[in-house]
């Protein structure tokens, strides 16, 4: 009798198994429908920032307090657009009030194209606060 119980368990959980293996070919197809450009730039973007700004910005986005100010969320990063563009384009150095905190810090230009830079910002912007998209054009449009 017990064998049955034990039985009849491992039949249940190897069915649950097919059921979770054709859920997931069910989410693949739907995923291969064509991404839009907003979806595409982000999941570029969260590459570029996991290469470059996970050391000082953290993977959560949060920062380290009174060195690395957050992006999850930035008041800075939100209110001022063009500026965060700048930041992220050239670098950023002196003092900064994010979320009510000051940081006087130096951040160095990270040496990728303007392409490059909308992504990581959508990244930053979809993830962790809000905005529309941004494009290489509008990088592009930001003088030194
Ligand atoms: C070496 C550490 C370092 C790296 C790497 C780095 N940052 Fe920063 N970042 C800083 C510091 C420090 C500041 C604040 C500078 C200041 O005090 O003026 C800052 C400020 C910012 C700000 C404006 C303030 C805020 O919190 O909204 C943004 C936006 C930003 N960084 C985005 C990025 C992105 C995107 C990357 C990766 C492409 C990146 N940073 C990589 C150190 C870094």
């Amino acid at each position: 009798m017990k064998y049955l119980y034990i039985l009849t368990l491992a039949f249940i959980f190897s069915s649950c198994g097919n059921d979770k293996k054709k859920e997931a070919t069910d989410n693949y197809v739907t995923n291969a429908v064509p991404k839009t450009p907003m979806e595409q730039s982000v999941s570029r973007g969260k590459e570029i920032y996991g290469e470059l700004c996970v050391t000082c910005h953290m993977p959560n986005g949060k920062g380290v307090p009174g060195a690395f100010p957050p992006l999850n969320p930035s008041d800075w990063l939100m209110n001022k657009r063009k500026e965060s563009i700048h930041a992220v384009k050239y670098g950023l150095k002196g003092k900064i009030l994010v979320n009510g905190a000051v940081y006087n810090n130096v951040m160095l230009p990270l040496g990728i194209d303007d392409q490059e830079v909308a992504d990581v910002m959508n990244y930053t912007i979809q993830t962790w606060n809000s905005g529309e998209l941004v494009t290489a054009q509008e990088v592009k449009a930001v003088m030194k």
